[in-house]
């Protein structure tokens, strides 16, 4: 078992914890490097290593890297049913350099859950659990667990925080909508509060956080530890550091445009990606952040159907309307 140092300690303003929540196929390797350069959370989580049956797990390791994201912490997140395996894949990861790793139960996908894995471990405590503490005695790192509320509903909720907590785990991150609610409907923050309430070990509170505001509410409303932003960060990289410019009583002032934000993020991705080609990407980074305002909203589609042969020539449209509106 690890030392219990504190592991979600408030800045010298009292500004808590700040988490980059896993986002696959949104939060790639590109994104976190132009978050990096942005700056302003606390530490990131890496989208989920998929644990088959079969695995070869030296290999699945090999995605991990530990220092992508220097000088911000990069946690590892492994996803699959299987105890034995998963305390080996822990273990690589470990030897990987990881600093903390996350046991994902809350992918809703079906080609996921179908096979045990994900949000389907919350229909089984007693399998969360095995799963958890099979990890916790495997490394000398910090494991972790991100859930959301429930499979088809929250019957099983505080078993499951119940077998969380019980595995060893340092921390939970909760986020409050079961895997049928998919994103559909609002995060019930008044689960992060129950939640909260029920357990000894920290609670890191997500979902539906998009500016300072409610930040601040879900703050008051459910007394969690930390927090964890996802789509928030896409929709406005600033995010974080209006948050900590709130609690030092500062404007944030900032010190690092958008126009270098999105270059890093280009820089990043691969020329030659197999899936998705690098205007596409591009407009999908674009798509989120002309979600940001009205003023942007009006413009999102001219954006996301512009004919553009290239990203620098989509960059070049884009851009100027960004950097105009974007507040
Ligand atoms: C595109 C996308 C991919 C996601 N991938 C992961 C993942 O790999 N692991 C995970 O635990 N959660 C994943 N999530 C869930 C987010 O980490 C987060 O819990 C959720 O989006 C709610 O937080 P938000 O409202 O701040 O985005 C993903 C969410 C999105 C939108």
């Amino acid at each position: 078992m690890n030392p219990k140092t504190n592991l979600l300690p408030k800045n010298a303003d009292g500004c808590p914890f700040l988490i980059l929540a896993p986002m696959e196929g949104v939060g790639d390797r590109a994104f976190r490097k132009a978050m990096a350069a942005m700056g302003g959370f606390d530490e990131a989580v890496r989208e989920f290593l998929r644990v088959p049956r079969n695995p070869h797990i030296p290999s699945l390791a090999q995605g991990y890297i530990h220092d992508e994201m220097a000088p911000f912490r990069l946690a590892a997140q492994i996803m699959g049913s299987e105890p034995g395996l998963m305390a080996e894949m822990a273990q690589a990861l470990e030897n990987r350099g990881a600093p903390r790793i996350d046991l994902n139960c809350g992918c809703p996908s079906n080609t996921v859950t179908g096979r045990g894995a994900g949000s389907s471990l919350l229909k089984e405590p007693r399998h969360l659990y095995e799963i958890a503490k099979a990890m916790v005695q495997a490394v000398k790192i910090p494991v972790t667990l991100k859930m959301r509320s429930g499979y088809e509903d929250i019957s099983l909720f505080h078993d499951n925080l119940k077998a969380a907590e019980e595995s060893g785990v340092e921390y939970i991150t909760l986020h409050p909508r079961t895997k049928v609610d998919g994103y559909g409907p609002p995060a019930r923050w008044d689960l992060i509060a129950e939640a909260k309430s029920i357990l000894k070990i920290p609670l890191v509170g997500n979902g539906d956080i998009l500016n300072v505001e409610s930040a601040l509410k879900m703050l008051k409303e459910t007394q969690c530890d930390a927090l964890m932003i996802g789509r928030g960060s896409v929709i406005n990289p600033y995010i974080f550091h209006e948050i900590k410019a709130h609690f030092s009583n500062k404007k944030y002032m900032s010190q690092f445009d958008l126009e270098t934000y999105i270059k890093v993020f280009m820089e990043t991705y691969p020329e030659e990606n197999p899936v998705k080609s690098k205007v596409n990407k591009l407009k999908q980074l674009l798509g989120f952040l002309f979600k940001k305002n009205t003023a942007l909203q009006g413009m999102r589609m001219e954006i996301l159907t512009y004919q553009a042969t290239t990203p620098e020539s989509l960059l070049a449209f884009a851009l100027p309307k960004l950097q105009e509106n974007f507040s």
